[in-house]
C-alpha cells in the first residue's frame, strides 16, 4: 500500500446526460479512494467532461445551440449530479480548460518535433460512437458492435503518430507485470490484440469537417484527435510537467474505465506518455458494463437508467452499496430496480440494519439508554473476535487489490455472524433473572462493538448512512481510522440516543410499466438473434449462470397446488428462495437435501406471493418433472460450463 494515491474516473462524454453506467465508475472510484484514505493514504480523486469531437459537434448542432454553450450545459449536469451521489472528487477537469489546451498542444509539438507525427493520405471506417477508425476485424455484420451503427467511410490526408514503433515494448511491458492490467483477462486481451500489428494512430481531423476541437499547434488547418487530446487529461490536471500537484501524485496513477474504452487507454495511451516522456501509469483498472435487457447500458440503445430515480427508490448510499456488492468487480452485471431492493432488503434492511436495531433497542432498554459494560468474555465472544479480526484483514486486502464487492460480501457475512451470535444467545430470555445481567451486558456489548466496526469497514461506501450508524451508536461523527476497527473499543456507559431504522425494509413493487418496459427490450435484443437464425451464439449462452444448489428447506406455496418454494444454498452468504412448479412430482420433504442445477442469474419474480431469485432445473420426461442431480462431490455454489 502506497502512502500516497491517485485515481481518476474517464472524463465522461457530454453528448448525453449522466445515467447508472457512468455512476457506477465514479462511485467505485470515489469508494477506492475513500478505503485508501482510510488505509491511510494521501488520495487525489479526478473526474471531469470530454468535449470536444464529432460526436459533441453533432450533438451540439443537433439541439441548435453552438457547442461551447452545449457542453457547459451538460458538463454542469456531470458536476452538480456528483455530489449528489456521495462523490468527492478533488478536482472536475473539462477538456474545453484552457490550461488543458495548451497542455495539448505542448505535447503535440513535442511528439511532432521528435519526427514521430507525419502526414499521409488515409481511408478507414470511423465509427462517431466511439470516436475512433474500428479495424475490420472489430465489426459485426459491417457494424460497431458497441453501438450497432454503420461506420463512415473516410478518406483524408491527416497526421499520424508512430504508435507503431512501441508495439514490441508494450507487449514486453503487459508480459512482465502481471499486475498492470486488473482483472488479469484485460490484461490478455490488450497482449491478444497486440498478436496484431499495431497501426500508426490517427491524430488529426481536417477542420474542413470537423472545427470543434483544439487546434493541432504546427498546422492550423486540423485539430486534435479527441481521444489525444482526452487522454491527456490525467497529466494536464495535476500540471504537467512540472505542477506540484503532477510531481506529487503522477507517479501513483490509477485509471479507472470501463471494458469499452480498454484498449484506447491500454493501448494508444501507453504509447502516447512513452512517447512524451511521462512515466506510464501505475495501474489500469477495469470494469465490466451494466446490462440492461440483455444489452450494455448506454444512449445508442436507449435503455438508459437515471441514477437520481434510483436514487430516489433506496436513497443514495443503498444504491452505492448495490452498485459496488452485486457487480463483481471486472464482470458485467445485470441492472434491475428488482435486484436493487432485493439487495438491500436482504444485506441492509434484513441483516445489518436488523443488527443495529435489535442490538441499540435492547440495549437502550435494559441498560438505562447506555452501551452496556461489558463482562466476562466467553467462548463465543473470543470465536467472534477472532472472525472479525480475520475479516478486518481480509477486507483491506480484497480493497487493496480491487474487488471491492468480495469485501463487501465479506462484510455481509460478519454482519450476519453477530445476528447468529445474538439468535444463539438470546439476550430476550437473559432480561428475565437479575443473576444473568453481568451475561447479558457482555452479549449486548459484544453485539454493538461488532457493528461498529462493520460500520467502520461501511463507511466509504455508504458515507452519509455510516455516519448516522456512529451517532446512533453513541460514538461522534468522525470517521473510524482502520486502525481502530478492533473489538473493545465501544465506551460502556456511553449514551444511546433513540435509534429510527437506518435502512427500513422496501416493499418490491415491479410496476406493470416497468416490466412491460424489460420485456421490450429482451424482445428487441432477442428479435435479431430469432429472425436471422434459431440458434444461438456461444456468448448469448455464456451469459446463463448455472451454479449447483444445495436444497435446505422446501415448503408448499399457500393457495398454490403446483408451486414448491425452496431455500437453496448456492455458496452465497445468504439462501435463495426458489420457486418451481413441480409440487405433482415432488413433495417437499423428497425435495430437501438434494443437490440440484440451478439458474443464478435469472432477474428475481414474485409468484403467487413467493419471491424466486433463479430457477431449478429439471428434465421433461414426457411431461413427468424429473430433478437433474450433478455428481455427488461437487459443491454448492460451483459453476456449471
Ligand atoms: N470520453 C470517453 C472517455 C475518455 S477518458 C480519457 C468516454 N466517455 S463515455 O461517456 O462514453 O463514458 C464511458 C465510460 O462510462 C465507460 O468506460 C464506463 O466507465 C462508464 N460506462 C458507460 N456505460 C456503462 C455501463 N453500461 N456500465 C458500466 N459502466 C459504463 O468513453
Amino acid at each position: 500500500m502506497n502512502d500516497v494515491f491517485y485515481i481518476t474516473t474517464p472524463i465522461y462524454y457530454v453528448n448525453s446526460h449522466p445515467h447508472i453506467g457512468h455512476a457506477y465508475t465514479t462511485i467505485a472510484t470515489d469508494v477506492l479512494k475513500r478505503y485508501m484514505e482510510l488505509l491511510g493514504a494521501e488520495t487525489f480523486l479526478l473526474t471531469g467532461t470530454d468535449e470536444h469531437g464529432q460526436k459533441i459537434a453533432e450533438s451540439a448542432a443537433k439541439s441548435g445551440v453552438e457547442p461551447q454553450e452545449f457542453v457547459d450545459r451538460i458538463s454542469q449536469e456531470f458536476r452538480d449530479l456528483w455530489p449528489n451521489l456521495h462523490i468527492e472528487y478533488d478536482q472536475f477537469i473539462r477538456t474545453t480548460d484552457s490550461m488543458h489546451k495548451a497542455c495539448v498542444q505542448q505535447i503535440m509539438q513535442k511528439i511532432f518535433d521528435q519526427g514521430e507525427i507525419y502526414l499521409k493520405e488515409y481511408e478507414g471506417l470511423y465509427c462517431v460512437g466511439c470516436e475512433r477508425f474500428l479495424d475490420e476485424a472489430e465489426l459485426e455484420n459491417e457494424k460497431c458492435p458497441d453501438h450497432q451503427t454503420t461506420p463512415k467511410f473516410y478518406k483524408e490526408k491527416n497526421y499520424f503518430f508512430k504508435m507503431s514503433t512501441y508495439q514490441d515494448w508494450l507487449v514486453k511491458k503487459l508480459e512482465e507485470n502481471m499486475e498492470w492490467v486488473y482483472p488479469g483477462r484485460y490484461r490478455n486481451e490488450l497482449i491478444q490484440l497486440l498478436k496484431d500489428p499495431l497501426h500508426d494512430l490517427c491524430i488529426s481531423r481536417p477542420k474542413k469537417r470537423l472545427k470543434w476541437g483544439i487546434e493541432l499547434p504546427f498546422d492550423k488547418n486540423f485539430v486534435t484527435y479527441v481521444w489525444f487530446d482526452a487522454l491527456l487529461n490525467y497529466a494536464s490536471a495535476l500540471g504537467w510537467p512540472d505542477g506540484e500537484k503532477y510531481k506529487k501524485f503522477w507517479p501513483h496513477v490509477h485509471h479507472t474505465i470501463g471494458k469499452d474504452i480498454l484498449k484506447t487507454h491500454g493501448i494508444y495511451w501507453p504509447c502516447m506518455m512513452k512517447a512524451a516522456g511521462i512515466p506510464i501509469f501505475k495501474k489500469l483498472v477495469v470494469h465490466g458494463h451494466w446490462v440492461v435487457g440483455g444489452s450494455k447500458m448506454s444512449k445508442s440503445l436507449g435503455n438508459v437508467v437515471d441514477p437520481l430515480a434510483v436514487k430516489d427508490k433506496l436513497g443514495v448510499d443503498a444504491l452505492r452499496y448495490f452498485l459496488l456488492r452485486d457487480m463483481s468487480f471486472g464482470e458485467d452485471s445485470n441492472f434491475t430496480e428488482e435486484l436493487a431492493v432485493t439487495r438491500y432488503n436482504s444485506d441492509l434492511a434484513n441483516n445489518f440494519g436488523n443488527l443495529m436495531n435489535r442490538s441499540i433497542s435492547m440495549s437502550r432498554k435494559n441498560f438505562q439508554g447506555c452501551v452496556p459494560p461489558l463482562g466476562k468474555a466467553g467462548k463465543q465472544e473470543k470465536e467472534l473476535h477472532e472472525s472479525f479480526a480475520k475479516g478486518v484483514q481480509k477486507c483491506r486486502e480484497y480493497i487493496i487489490t480491487f474487488q471491492p464487492h468480495r469485501a463487501l460480501e465479506h462484510v455481509a457475512f460478519l454482519s450476519s455472524k453477530v445476528n447468529k451470535y445474538i439468535d444463539t444467545c438470546k439476550p430476550w430470555t437473559l432480561t428475565k433473572e437479575e443473576k444473568n445481567s453481568e451475561r447479558l451486558g457482555t452479549v449486548l456489548y459484544t453485539a454493538l462493538d461488532m457493528s461498529r466496526i462493520i460500520v467502520g469497514l461501511l463507511d466509504p461506501v455508504m458515507p452519509k448512512k455510516m455516519c448516522e450508524a456512529r451517532k446512533i451508536l453513541g460514538l461522534g461523527e468522525e470517521i473510524i481510522p482502520f486502525s481502530n476497527l478492533t473489538p473493545g473499543l465501544l465506551v460502556p456507559g456511553s449514551e444511546l440516543p433513540k435509534p429510527s431504522p437506518l435502512f427500513p425494509k422496501i416493499q418490491i413493487s415491479i410496476t406493470n410499466e416497468e416490466n412491460t418496459k424489460n420485456q421490450q427490450l429482451e424482445n428487441s435484443s432477442n428479435s435479431s438473434a430469432t429472425e436471422e437464425n434459431a440458434n444461438i451464439a456461444i456468448n448469448d449462452f455464456q451469459k446463463i449462470e448455472i451454479k449447483i444448489g444445495l436444497i435446505k428447506t422446501c415448503r408448499k406455496v399457500d393457495k398454490s397446488n403446483k408451486l414448491l418454494c425452496s431455500e437453496v444454498d448456492l455458496g452465497e452468504t445468504r439462501l435463495r428462495s426458489i420457486v418451481s412448479g413441480v409440487a405433482e412430482f415432488y413433495s417437499p420433504e423428497e425435495m430437501k437435501g438434494r443437490k440440484v442445477l440451478v439458474v443464478a442469474n435469472l432477474k428475481p419474480v414474485k409468484l403467487m406471493g413467493s419471491i424466486s431469485e433463479g430457477m431449478i432445473l429439471f428434465s421433461d420426461d414426457n411431461g413427468k418433472m424429473v430433478l437433474i442431480e450433478p455428481p455427488e462431490q461437487v459443491k454448492p455454489g460451483v459453476i456449471v460450463r
